[in-house]
């Protein structure tokens, strides 16, 4: 038993979920993050049923919302809850033509990939920091490695926490404050953003080429306890992270955009 408390947003479904199990196997409390309340309850008493000594706290909150993340933040001073490990998880995507796509979606999610994520982080460092360390866990992609047409926006924020994440675990490292930030870039992994009727168009993927969300929730938080800066779960895809520093940019989007433009449906 570690006595310890996990933060986990996206807590309702794939990878969040994911983490959830895991950490809670591993004898963390859990802080459960996302939207569905219903979803949630479930999930706690699932896991407080099957790991008797931890304890599970649902705190439902949309992310795309103004000042979610401080109000989240709030929520936990109030429950007197202090946060070990806190995984930046929960994510939108839209798929399509970019000025075809509704903006006010493409605006919720860089709301929720960029801003909510950016806040929280900021707030449980600080915390974190305050009281002797801590583990960041920011969930990025593949995706964050090379532009990505048809798939732009959302490209383009997981290319932003990567780099925040990476930046940012030199600045605590060189703060010696025992915070640790870890990103965390998966592949195609079988959850059901590949297949979310309101995320714009669907991307056709082989099913050989989806990793499943527990092995890349347990590459992740093995990463991120060990302090490492970035983890890329599955060797096809740290190959092709290591092939996209090979190229020019633009022939990267070049190629993902005939991918990408073929196999939209
Ligand atoms: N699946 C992949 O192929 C893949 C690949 C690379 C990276 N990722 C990244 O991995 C992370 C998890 O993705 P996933 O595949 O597990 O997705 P998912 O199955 O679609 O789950 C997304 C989670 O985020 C929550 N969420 C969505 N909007 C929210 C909001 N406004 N406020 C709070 N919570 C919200 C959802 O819960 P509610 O609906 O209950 O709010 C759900 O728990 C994302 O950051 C994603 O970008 C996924």
């Amino acid at each position: 038993m570690t006595n310890k408390t996990a933060l986990v947003t996206g807590a309702s479904d794939g990878i969040g979920l994911e983490f959830c199990k895991i950490l809670a196997g591993r004898g963390y409390n859990i802080i459960l993050v996302a939207r569905r309340k219903n979803k949630l309850n479930e999930i706690a008493k699932s896991l407080s049923e099957q790991h008797k000594n931890i304890v599970c706290t649902v705190l439902s909150n949309d992310l795309s919302k103004p000042q979610a993340a401080q109000k989240l933040f709030q929520s936990t001073i109030k429950n007197e809850l202090k946060v070990d490990l806190l995984i930046n998880n929960a994510g939108l995507l839209q798929n399509g033509f970019f000025t075809e796509l509704d903006l006010s979606t493409q605006e919720k999610m860089i709301t929720v990939n960029i801003l909510a994520l950016t806040s929280l982080t900021h707030l449980f460092a600080n915390d974190m920091a305050n009281r002797g360390g801590g583990h960041i866990l920011n969930v990025a992609s593949l995706a964050a490695w090379l532009p990505i047409p048809n798939q732009n926006v959302y490209a383009a924020t997981k290319a932003y926490v990567l780099s925040f994440s990476q930046a940012l675990h030199n600045e605590m490292r060189a703060a010696g404050n025992g915070v640790s930030v870890t990103a965390l870039c998966p592949g195609y992994t079988a959850t059901k953003m590949m297949n979310n009727p309101d995320q714009g168009a669907k991307l056709s993927v082989p099913a050989g080429m989806l990793q499943s969300a527990q092995d890349v929730a347990e590459r992740g938080i093995k990463a991120c306890l060990a302090g490492k800066p970035v983890v890329v779960p599955g060797f096809a895809n740290r190959a092709t992270a290591a092939i996209t520093h090979l190229f020019p940019k633009m022939m990267l989007a070049n190629t993902a955009g005939s991918y990408y433009r073929k196999n939209l449906q």
